[in-house]
């Protein structure tokens, strides 16, 4: 691609004129955005850079092995890998606002970094994967006076509380071009074309207080609808589809037997850049088959409904 590649030798540019010598510290989230963010700025700069991956417990199923393994085997970029799982679950114990949850887990991401800067003799400089859509969607809401919609805690607040500067290569870029860019750094097409997971993680797919139980059962659930997404071939149409796990108990019946298990809500998307979206059009039958398997296969769940509201008015993730 012509484009990228110009961007990406502009960019490498840049980022070696505004680091220097100087150290950088990189959060991965197993996002596509901030891998991208990553090997782009170890291209720039190499050994400067030391990534940290913060495994907070809210991770997909296998998600931690598969972004660890891409970084330490195939590009052999330095990783720490910090489990921290204990740390912030036992900090959202009982929260259940979304802000709060949000809040909590980005301080808790400020405190883990801190820690892990420290360790590597101090770096003055913090890279993102931001791209414009956050940029603009954390600022304000077009239309009105200035609200926040939700707190994305890739955007704000790190750096002051570090006092780091920010490295952002990705700024400018909407999605596409950032999975462009991805290709043109030779990223694995697999991990290019992953659906967008949100830095807080499956605390804002698990409406209402976390545990570690539901986590698990939300797991499973979601583990589950995307193996069904892929073998109808549809991941690659949709932006981003998830399993919710709702906080209510229902009645249902299986064997001879009555069961009072959570319900679970499938969402998929599709969209741009994230700003705006329409739910996915299904067929029924693959909604039954994702649904059937899901009661069959994941114990703690008796019912399964398919969210199709369009952003706006709902927002992708549920929190
Ligand atoms: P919403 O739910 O606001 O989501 O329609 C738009 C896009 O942003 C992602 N998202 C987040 N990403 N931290 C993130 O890094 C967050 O707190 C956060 N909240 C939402 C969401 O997954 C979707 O792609």
């Amino acid at each position: 691609d012509w484009t990228m590649a110009a961007f990406r030798e502009e960019a490498i540019g840049r980022i070696r004129e505004q680091v220097g010598t100087g150290r950088v510290i990189c959060g991965l989230s197993g996002g596509v955005d901030s891998a991208v963010a990553a090997v782009l700025i170890h291209e720039a700069i190499g050994e400067q850079l030391t990534c940290v991956f913060v495994d907070h417990g809210l991770l997909r199923q296998g998600e931690a092995e598969e972004v660890v393994g891409l970084f330490r085997d195939h590009y052999n970029i330095p990783l720490v890998h910090v489990r921290a799982e204990e740390t912030f679950l036992k900090a959202l114990e009982g929260v259940t606002d979304p802000e709060a949850k949000r809040k909590t887990i980005g301080r808790l991401f400020i405190e883990t970094f801190e820690a892990e800067a420290k360790k590597i003799g101090g770096a003055e400089f913090l890279a993102q994967g931001t791209l414009y859509p956050d940029v603009i969607e954390s600022v304000s809401f077009t239309g009105g006076p200035s609200v926040t919609i939700k707190s994305h805690h890739n955007v704000g607040g790190l750096p002051e509380r570090m006092n780091m500067k920010l490295v952002e290569p990705l700024r400018e870029l909407f999605k596409d071009e950032v999975r462009a860019l991805g290709r043109e750094l030779g990223l694995p097409d697999a991990f290019v074309g992953r659906h967008p997971f949100p830095g807080p993680g499956l605390a804002i797919r698990c409406p209402g207080e976390i545990t570690r139980e539901k986590l698990e059962i939300l797991r499973k659930a979601d583990a589950v609808y995307l193996d069904e997404i892929r073998r109808a071939g549809l991941y690659d149409q949709i932006w981003q589809a998830f399993a919710v796990l709702l906080p209510v108990r229902t009645v249902g019946v299986m064997g001879d037997g009555r069961t009072y298990d959570y319900v679970c809500a499938l969402r998929a998307v599709t969209s741009v850049d994230g700003m705006t979206a329409d739910f996915f059009p299904f067929d029924m039958a693959f909604l039954g088959r994702a649904a059937n398997r899901i009661v069959n296969e994941v114990k703690g769940i008796n019912r399964v409904t398919y969210d199709v509201t369009s952003k706006p008015p709902g927002t992708i993730e549920w929190e």
